[in-house]
């Protein structure tokens, strides 16, 4: 007889109901094929002497497995493996390679070098190393299921979930513009507005609109990464401009400027992606002045303008902009939780019709039942309730996560206390680099995989962003100790 008793792992004090435990084994059993079709189970008596479990949580399970179809009961006869069980059908087809998919297709199709698309990253006892993302915990999914509901529930809703517009839901738009208008100094309408899903979206489409092959768009010596890799892959030559204190310097853009057609210029103006710097006011202005002199376009990718601790929040280029130059980007992925796909896309009337068709042939439309559950989540104040709230937070976790690594690790790194947003840049003494690291922090289960992605000119810098914000108090100390004890392994190796 099968060994039940060491094969089956009861855990009476897990979440999951014992029953439903019972039950997943056995169809474990049944698809690793330690359980064939036609196999006897033992009684129900039997089993729960063997497992120590009541017998009535044995017979729940049976009847659980034969409702699902993976067991069969007869009668004075006992309790069978189906001898149609779906993964008997699943292993045939696996093993018939004719049937399977291999991993190269019969057609030769075009791959772009500049883009890659990431795994999904394992969670278990490895720490990551982000770029600074929120904390998921503190999504308010509660007010957000509240809202939907009720959309849902309304029969009025029945003529949004059909086929609609490519621009966004009307409501979003219009309160989109409104919030940005009252928070960040525009002065637009619903006609300046797309929904995009996520800013992403909208760098993909700002590069469609401006750029052809060849052409020039300037980006930061140090860049974010995506945006750079969205650009060659529309086929644009990247030319690079020093980031000081200050953020972008001007005194190289106006040269790129004089010596090339530049078609647009990508900025990350509250906090510079990676280095977290402020744009200055003066270099705001010089930007706008120079893009109505050399008619450029400015993206400005304001994705973590929520995050301001120090001082009230800079105005964007956008709330400046009189001449139509600037394509605002932004989103409420970073204030509320990735998964919730829904960021805008900020321009003259021209530029936002334009986008609109082109992305209807990418994304016929966007979602718009989430669309009109934002509208409202904006309306009724909750997504500023919401920004307030862990804005607090994520301030008490910069100041704690910096405190501590001055205390613990200033030996080895220098940085500036952020301003704002929700990563450290942090700068490794030249002595270490961060290939050493990364191979280190493995075995104190931290993983430090996008260091590369932060230097693109191979210039040298030793600069990585650390993102506090999606780690709690407790978790940002033992990420403190575990990368401390990396750079001491590393220097011991001296
Ligand atoms: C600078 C920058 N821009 C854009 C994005 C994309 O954000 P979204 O999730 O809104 O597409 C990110 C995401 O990390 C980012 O860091």
């Amino acid at each position: 007889m099968i060994p039940y008793k060491s094969i089956i792992q009861i855990h009476k004090e897990k979440g999951t109901a014992i029953y439903l435990q019972l039950t997943n084994a056995f169809i474990g059993l049944i698809k690793n094929g330690t359980l064939i079709s036609g196999a006897k189970l033992p009684s129900s008596r039997k089993l729960s002497e063997l497992l120590d479990i009541h017998r009535k949580t044995v017979l729940a399970s049976y009847e659980e497995l034969q409702l699902q179809g993976w067991i069969t009961t007869l009668p004075q006869k006992g309790t069978y493996v189906n001898s149609k069980v779906p993964i008997i059908i699943q292993k045939d087809f696996l093993q018939n390679k004719e049937a399977t998919k291999s991993e190269k297709s019969g057609f030769s199709f075009y791959r772009n070098e500049h883009l890659i698309a990431h795994e999904e990253k394992a969670t278990n006892a490895f720490m990551y190393i982000n770029d600074g993302i929120p904390d998921t915990r503190l999504a308010p999914l509660k007010e957000l299921a509240i809202i939907y509901r009720n959309i849902v529930a309304k029969k009025n809703t029945l003529q949004f979930i059909n086929y609609g517009t490519a621009h966004g839901n009307k409501d979003l738009r219009n309160n989109i513009a409104k919030y940005l208008n009252e928070t960040r100094g525009l002065k637009i309408t619903k006609d300046n507005v797309l929904i995009t899903r996520g800013s992403q979206m909208g760098i993909y489409l700002a590069a469609k609109l401006i750029i052809k092959p060849n052409d020039c768009i300037v980006v930061g010596e140090t860049n974010y990464i995506s945006s750079d890799r969205t650009f060659l892959h529309q086929g644009a030559k990247l030319k690079r401009v020093k980031v000081d204190s200050d953020g972008l310097c001007i005194k190289s853009l106006e040269k790129l400027c004089a010596q090339n057609t530049v078609k647009g210029i990508y900025i990350t103006s509250h906090h510079h992606h990676p280095t977290t710097v402020t744009l200055s006011a003066e270099r705001r202005i010089a930007i706008l002045q120079l893009a109505k002199k050399y008619n450029f376009a400015i993206l400005e990718d304001d994705y973590d303008y929520d995050f301001h601790y120090s001082h009230s929040p800079i105005l964007p280029l956008a709330s400046h902009d009189t001449n139509g130059n600037v394509i605002y980007l932004g989103s409420i992925c970073k204030s509320v939780a990735p998964v919730f796909r829904v960021g805008y896309m900020i321009a003259t009337k021209d530029v936002i019709d334009e986008a609109a068709a082109r992305r209807k042939y990418m994304d016929r439309q966007g979602d718009a039942i989430l669309e009109m559950t934002f509208a409202r989540f904006i309306s009724n104040g909750d997504l500023n309730r919401h920004t307030n709230k862990i804005l607090k937070i994520y301030k008490e976790r910069r100041d704690y996560f910096c405190k501590r690594l001055k205390e613990e690790v200033s030996e080895f790194i220098n940085f500036e206390i952020p301003k704002g947003g929700m990563a450290v840049w942090i700068l490794l003494d030249k002595k270490y680099s961060w290939k050493q690291i990364s191979e280190i922090s493995k075995k104190q289960k931290l993983i430090i995989t996008d260091w590369k992605n932060y230097d693109p000119t191979n210039s040298g810098h030793n600069g990585m962003r650390f993102g506090f914000a999606s780690y709690s108090i407790e978790e940002l100390e033992n990420l403190v100790q575990r990368f401390k004890k990396v750079l001491l392994e590393a220097k011991n190796l001296k």
